[in-house]
């Protein structure tokens, strides 16, 4: 079977796309789905390319049992519109920046947002954490658990 290709993007990939990617990595492996999966994150931004996950971000996904491993880097549209079937957006700015990047009908028509794929937590878009204290970066996670397991749920 053709594996599905995800493609989780924020701004910096280094705080919400990182955690995305973590999560629904170890919700795909809980399942024993590894095999019908290919994960990734990137940025439209790179100004954190080569960098891990944000600090914080990292402590509080491990506190929960998710290990982020993933390093920065820039969204590259002329090899990941190519390479991915599904490139799910954090924001509706990231939205806005994917589909500036986009070079046809095809490319548009992957790109979709997080939140479209939530269950009970009731957001539009995941907020940036960066900026802010502590309870930014749980709700981050609260809506990715949320709304990757809506994902699955439609992929599986
Ligand atoms: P992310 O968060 O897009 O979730 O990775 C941010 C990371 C870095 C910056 C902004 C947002 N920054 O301005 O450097």
């Amino acid at each position: 079977m053709e594996k599905k290709k995800i493609l989780f993007v924020c701004l910096g990939n280094i705080c919400r796309s990182p955690a995305a990617e973590g999560v629904f990595k170890y919700k795909v492996n809980e399942r024993g789905l590894e095999h019908a999966f290919e994960i990734d994150s990137a940025g439209t931004a790179g100004y954190h390319a080569g960098e891990p996950a944000d600090k914080r971000m990292q402590q509080h996904a491990l506190k929960r049992g998710f290990n982020l491993t993933s390093i920065s880097r820039k969204f590259n549209p002329a090899v990941d519109f190519d390479r991915f079937d599904w490139i799910v957006a954090m924001d509706n700015e990231n939205v806005s920046n994917l589909k500036r990047m986009a070079r046809s009908p095809e490319d548009v028509a992957k790109i979709c947002k997080m939140t479209d794929f939530k269950k009970i937590w009731n957001y539009s878009e995941i907020p940036d954490p960066y900026y802010g204290g502590d309870e930014g970066f749980e709700l981050v996670l609260d809506l990715l658990e949320d709304a990757c397991e809506g994902l699955l749920e439609k992929l599986s």
